[in-house]
């Protein structure tokens, strides 16, 4: 069966190493992006200046001591506000939101810094905050994402971080590295992280302890993310090839 062997990276053609290189490259930027933007939406909403198992208790499970309002103004929308505004509408909601310091108060804040995006005609998907009943909505108690909400978001990442992991994989798989088992558990991890941290995204809501879950596969993802890319590149360019790889340039098989 040795024609099903892999071949070893330096014994590709180089138009298909620089191929899988070029794909490495990109896939690279794109993971620091999705991790830049883990960090925007989930970092800071429980007052902390790194990721915490609390940050994505809040976000998927939502807060029980705050509202959706305080929330996103901790998080993605601190830049909206400056500080003074942020204390006004934070005393507002403490004090249960009532409607008629709405009109005289926080409504002039609202037109001001959040109407511009936050209204039907420019972006639908958004909460609406031309009315107060729009406002009311995100200023009662937090209850994180909504499934429909995680429903959407999983079924994108479920199709897409597959698609990444396949080709990443598939390359990988032109490495040598012993033991074998260990190459193995290297290219499934990712797939079995999705899974579970898709999964714990609808259990936090149930027990806010799957947070934890979340946060230890999202670290096993880009740990195997890390390993493959920097051998993948590594035994592409730079190793001396492994004494074990024969003639033909062919991984060895186990016997
Ligand atoms: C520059 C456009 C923009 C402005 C200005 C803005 N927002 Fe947002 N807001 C967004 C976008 C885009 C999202 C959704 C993406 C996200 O959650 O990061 C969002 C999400 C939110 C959410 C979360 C909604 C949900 O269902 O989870 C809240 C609450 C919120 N904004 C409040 C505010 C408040 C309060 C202000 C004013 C101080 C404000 N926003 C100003 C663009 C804006």
């Amino acid at each position: 069966m040795s024609s099903m062997n892999t071949v070893y990276f330096k014994y590709l053609p180089m138009s298909t190493r620089v191929l899988f290189s070029c794909v490495l490259l990109v896939f690279g930027l794109a993971y620091s992006m999705a991790m830049i933007q883990v960090w925007v939406t989930h970092v800071g909403l429980d007052g902390k200046s790194y990721l915490t198992a609390k940050d994505l208790m809040i976000s998927y499970g939502g807060n029980k001591e705050g509202t959706k309002m305080e929330t996103a103004l901790k998080g993605p929308m601190s830049a909206m506000l400056d500080d003074a505004g942020k204390k006004v509408v934070a005393t507002w909601l403490h004090k249960g939101a009532p409607q008629d310091e709405f009109d005289k108060n926080i409504n002039p804040i609202v037109q001001e810094h959040c109407v511009v995006c936050h209204n039907k005609a420019a972006n639908p998907n958004l909460p609406d905050y031309t009315t107060w009943e729009g406002v009311h909505k995100v200023a009662l108690t937090d209850t994180g994402m909504t499934v429909p909400t995680l429903v959407r978001v999983s079924h994108i990442h479920l199709f897409s971080i597959t698609f990444i992991f396949f080709i990443v994989g598939f390359i990988f798989t032109h490495a040598y590295i012993r033991p074998t088992w260990f190459k193995c558990v290297v290219v499934a991890t990712p797939f079995l992280s999705l899974i579970i941290d898709v999964a714990s995204w609808y259990l936090t809501k149930m027990w806010e302890g799957f947070a934890w879950v979340v946060l230890i596969s999202g670290t096993l993802m880009g740990t195997s993310f890390a390993i493959m890319w920097l051998i993948s590149m590594y035994q592409m360019w730079l190793g001396k090839v492994p004494a074990a790889i024969g003639e033909d340039g062919k991984v060895p098989c186990i016997k």
